[in-house]
């Protein structure tokens, strides 16, 4: 088949020589953008907003327009400082120290913004969560990492199991009349009252800054800590991929919950001092577009799922908006359809920049610069500073065009410094000396470009977020009726992959409509509405290795009406 590749558009772009920006790359030039070069002290949150807000001409530029159905605000940097100094008073006051872990359990809300950077402002570690999680998964986190405090709401505030949590010494709500007592604070209250005037803590480059508790194939999720001098490549990608100028408008579609939405919901646009638009509320095309066309966004940074629902919804619906400010769009999480990518050129009449990262990598590894010709259905090229390969199982690179693992030579600024309380986790990464494998498969054609083929393990990645069959498959068997439980990732011409389920009943239990509801209601409230199964099997029996483990992929086979190969000789793998 022909492939039909896209040209670049020319204009004035922030890496405008990839080769040469390759072979002359050292990342200890980009400190030079930062003051912590001159000054030797270091926070996140202070080159993020401080710096801008010190300077006179760009303190007055909007850092942030919220909006939701019921609001409507726009903080500039000078708000920001001094609503995250607030916010850093209210945690100093009550007590919180470097390294503390705080967590950010909310809906996305200004005053999500301001908690987490107050939070980084005294030092603090923070864990952000999905406003979707359920008591079960916001009590692994909790428990896992120890947290010393949560921000959260009235609403979200019964899902979290404060007596069960020892750790644990202040709950912040935020909300209206909340009553103080035992653990609880009155978050709206505090940062009311308290003082706008605030010592930043400096920290060490290598000091924690964000963990993210994300899934693996097997053991409960871990949490990936990074580090403040992941800032580098927050701020570099922001402009050679993101192409951030200092006048964009720029929104990333991501919660915050999930790594994109605070590494380039967060920290990059505001590295690179770009206003950021952030939109709460549900997904809608007719609120998409009308956020595009309302604050005239140029940058806009999405995901393949929200880009089919789009596509999906028609051509007609984007007619009805004035788009003309965008110039660069963007997307990651899941692989980008060539087919969507045509779409986009066809309706926006711009080019849709597939991006490859992870949470682990904490910033974008692989991608498409605003220079290169985009192969659609390509990830693009390794960003200068990161060395791709693909390598077989015994870690030897491959040649283009073989599949293997896609790995990278470490390290790199934003690269996890640990798995939280998991160095076995952690070393797993590393089973070849001086790379780092992804657990993704792809293959590099002879121009460079990387091709995703899929996971190496069992993860699932629906509608571009990360579950663990394991986490699922645990909560599953908790349920009365439910014997034993695989999940698998069902290919899903929206979502990417659906989580499909494989249950067998105990006895005394017959398979109904009403018992498979109940069970995968019981996933929902337990853990999060988007781990819950949209589909279940119930067979007498699942395929098991020798010593009880559920075979993933024999079901997997099942679906997909593959062979299975010989069930009677099955082997652990
Ligand atoms: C998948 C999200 C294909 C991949 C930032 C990876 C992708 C996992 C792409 C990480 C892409 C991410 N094309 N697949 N452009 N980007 N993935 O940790 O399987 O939530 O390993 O990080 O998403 O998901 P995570």
């Amino acid at each position: 088949m022909e492939m039909q590749t896209l040209s670049p558009k020319g204009g004035d772009h922030n890496l405008k020589d990839y080769e040469k920006a390759t072979q002359q790359f050292d990342w200890a030039e980009v400190e030079k953008n930062f003051s912590f070069y001159e000054t030797g002290k270091v926070n996140m949150a202070y080159e993020a907003i401080d710096r801008h807000a010190e300077n006179a001409d760009k303190k007055d530029q909007v850092a942030l327009y919220y909006s939701d159905d019921h609001r409507d605000e726009s903080y500039t940097f000078a708000d920001m400082k001094k609503m995250t100094d607030k916010a850093a008073n209210v945690f100093k006051e009550a007590g919180i120290e470097k390294g503390d872990r705080v967590f950010i359990f909310m809906p996305r809300s200004p005053e999500l913004y301001f908690a987490a950077l107050g939070a980084i402002k005294v030092g603090a570690i923070i864990g952000p969560l999905f406003e979707a999680f359920m008591e079960g998964a916001v009590k692994d986190r909790l428990q896992n990492s120890e947290a010393k405090a949560i921000v959260t709401t009235n609403d979200l505030v019964g899902r979290v199991p404060v007596s069960e949590l020892p750790a644990l010494e202040q709950v912040f709500i935020q909300g209206d009349d909340v009553k103080e007592e035992g653990k609880t604070l009155d978050f709206k209250t505090h940062l009311e009252r308290a003082s706008e005037n605030h010592d930043i803590t400096w920290v060490d480059r290598e000091d924690g800054l964000i963990l993210h508790y994300t899934s693996g194939s097997t053991g409960m999720p871990k949490g990936v800590l990074h580090v403040h001098v992941a800032m580098l490549q927050h701020y570099q990608t922001g402009k050679w991929v993101l192409d951030l100028k200092e006048d964009d408008v720029y929104w990333c579609t991501a919660d915050p919950g999930w790594v994109t939405g605070t590494s380039y919901g967060i920290f990059a646009p505001w590295l690179n001092g770009v206003t950021n638009v952030v939109r709460g509320g549900r997904f809608s095309p007719e609120a998409w577009y009308g956020t595009l066309e309302k604050y005239n966004v140029t940058v806009w940074y999405s995901a393949p799922t929200a880009l089919r629902m789009l596509a999906s919804a028609g051509d007609d619906v984007v007619k009805n908006y004035d788009l003309s400010n965008l110039r660069h769009i963007l997307s990651v999480g899941e692989p980008l359809n060539p087919e969507v990518v045509r779409w986009g050129h066809e309706v926006y009449g711009l080019r849709i920049h597939d991006s490859w990262w992870m949470t682990e990598t904490g910033a974008i590894m692989i991608t498409n610069f605003p220079t290169l010709t985009v192969k659609p259905g390509s990830m693009g090229k390794p960003i200068p500073g990161v060395e791709a390969a693909i390598l077989d199982d015994q870690g030897n690179e491959l040649p283009p065009n073989r599949m293997g693992n896609l790995a990278m030579k470490t390290s790199w600024p934003s690269m996890m410094r640990s798995i939280w309380n998991n160095e076995e986790k952690y070393n797993g990464y590393f089973e070849f000396p001086g790379w780092y494998v992804s657990g993704d498969s792809a293959y590099k054609d002879e121009d460079g470009y990387y091709w995703f083929q899929g996971r190496v393990d069992d993860v699932i990645v629906t509608s571009g977020e990360r579950v663990g069959p394991f986490e699922v498959e645990s909560k599953l068997v908790e349920h009365p009726a439910v014997g034993e439980a695989g999940v698998i990732g069902k290919p899903d011409p929206v979502r990417g992959e659906i989580i499909k389920a494989f249950v067998a009943l105990k006895e005394g239990y017959e398979e109904s409509d009403e018992l498979k509801e109940d069970i995968r209601v019981f996933v929902k409230n337990g853990l999060a509405a988007h781990t819950a199964p949209r589909e279940m099997d119930i067979r007498d029996q699942l395929p098991k290795t020798r010593s009880g483990k559920i075979m993933r992929r024999v079901l997997k086979a099942w679906e997909l009406d593959l062979p299975t190969g010989d069930l009677s000789t099955m082997d652990d793998d």
